[in-house]
């Protein structure tokens, strides 16, 4: 994995604020034409319809696929105590073209048991796999590809027993459930792999990308985010009205695609989601498009890569795609070690994107200037910034929950 050992930075990174070189965002309140974007119609109408456009043809490529006619999924558990007594616990099979053997993904769901009425839900996927977010030893290993994880044993694609639990402490379920919220994970994995193989696997065999602008990784699990929110909307102890589409890092690109595209989302969590993401890219520090394009040729559609080297050539920059999400609620959470993915210039993407929020009524966002680490800036685009490295936390779900209790619960 590539990572921002400073002493090894690929060519071309800088992770020096000083050599920032000098860029102007384009305008989100200005359109294509060059007219200027006067009120929330015309956002609505005409500036945000041509965003997702330039997103999806530049950068993520076109979602091919909406929900299946034949996707169906079934209830494989329901367990009414799980987790001491304080959660029920599901299981569900999401067969994405209704057939057993074809492409699929297994919902772990959690909702609270002392819920006054339906609960609001954390959604997110996971990166090894749902039996490795929690040391319940009831989850069967799962049988898809899964990443190779060396720290928990996992060598040859496969589950292992041994990795149960590994990735628990990014899945704070006890403290989310305490404070009224259900969550609901998926292994992003099960819906595409994430290695390129020329998209011949995970759901890209319902629709194959056949041009550069059509989708790729990314776009694949953000399209099974919206799927898991097909099936919550059918779940009667579930507030569909108030699903927040979280993820880290790769998975917080993700969550911010989905959130654009899906506006059945409520709200959306990037966790140190950087380039890709939330952090700009013409501010140049850090990881580039570059970087992401050539170590991860898979995850963007193919225009994207003719950018590389080029971020001062981009017509768009990502507080473009924060706000594809207004006026709903945005978290940036960063962490300050995590230089490779820019904390500060996820931050100004945050304030750049508020003159839409603004224009559609809300606060926008309570600060113009970056927080010292451990303060929640907490409006309709709330900001976080954790002391420490790339990862997710306890303290990050602290800021989670507060962000929710603020800006999504009723
Ligand atoms: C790499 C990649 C990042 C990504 C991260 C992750 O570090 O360069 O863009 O966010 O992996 O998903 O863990």
């Amino acid at each position: 994995m590539i990572q921002s050992a400073a002493a090894a930075l690929p060519p071309g990174v800088n992770e020096d604020e000083s050599k920032v070189p000098p860029y102007t965002l384009p305008d989100p309140l200005i359109c294509q034409d060059g007219a200027a974007v006067k009120d929330a119609r015309v956002w609505r109408e005409k500036r945000r319809p041509e965003l997702l456009r330039t997103f999806e043809t530049e950068m993520y490529g076109k979602t091919l696929l909406g929900r299946p006619s034949q996707m169906r999924w079934v209830t494989l558990e329901e367990k009414k105590d799980a987790r001491g007594g304080r959660a029920t616990r599901l299981r569900i099979a999401v067969l994405f073209d209704g057939r057993e053997t074809g492409p699929r993904m297994e919902l772990l769901v959690y909702l609270p048991l002392e819920a006054k009425g339906p609960a609001p839900v954390f959604l997110g996927l996971n990166f090894e796999g749902n039996y490795a977010t929690t040391d319940e030893q009831d989850i069967p290993l799962p049988t898809h590809w899964l990443n190779n994880e060396a720290a928990a044993g996992v060598t040859n694609h496969l589950a292992v027993a041994a990795a149960r639990g590994h990735e628990s402490q990014r899945w704070q379920y006890d403290y989310a459930l305490a404070h009224g919220y259900g969550v609901v994970t998926a292994c992003y994995c099960e819906i595409d792999p994430d290695f390129h193989d020329g998209f011949t696997n995970g759901v890209h065999v319902l629709a194959r990308p056949q041009g550069p602008g059509d989708w790729a990784s990314i776009g694949a699990w953000a399209w099974g985010l919206s799927r898991a929110l097909d099936v919550l909307e059918t779940l009667p102890r579930v507030d569909a009205k108030r699903v927040i589409v979280m993820g880290h890092s790769r998975l917080g690109k993700t969550a911010l695609w989905a959130g654009a595209q899906d506006e059945r989302f409520a709200a959306t969590i990037s966790n140190d989601s950087g380039a890709g993401g939330a952090a700009l890219s013409k501010r140049i520090f850090g990881e580039r498009i570059e970087n992401l394009n050539k170590n991860f040729p898979h995850w963007f559609c193919a225009n994207y890569a003719r950018y590389n080297g080029k971020e001062d050539e981009c017509a768009f920059d990502q507080h473009e795609l924060i706000a594809l999400l207004a006026p709903r609620p945005v978290l940036i959470n960063s962490a300050t070690e995590d230089r490779w993915a820019d904390p500060r210039g996820e931050f100004l993407a945050g304030v750049a994107a508020a003159p839409v929020y603004r224009l559609l009524g809300t606060d926008g966002i309570a600060r113009q200037d970056w927080p010292p680490a451990g303060e929640l800036v907490s409006s309709r685009i709330s900001y976080f910034l954790r002391p420490g490295k790339h990862d997710v936390t306890l303290e990050d779900w602290k800021a989670y929950v507060a962000f929710a209790d603020r800006q999504v619960k009723p």
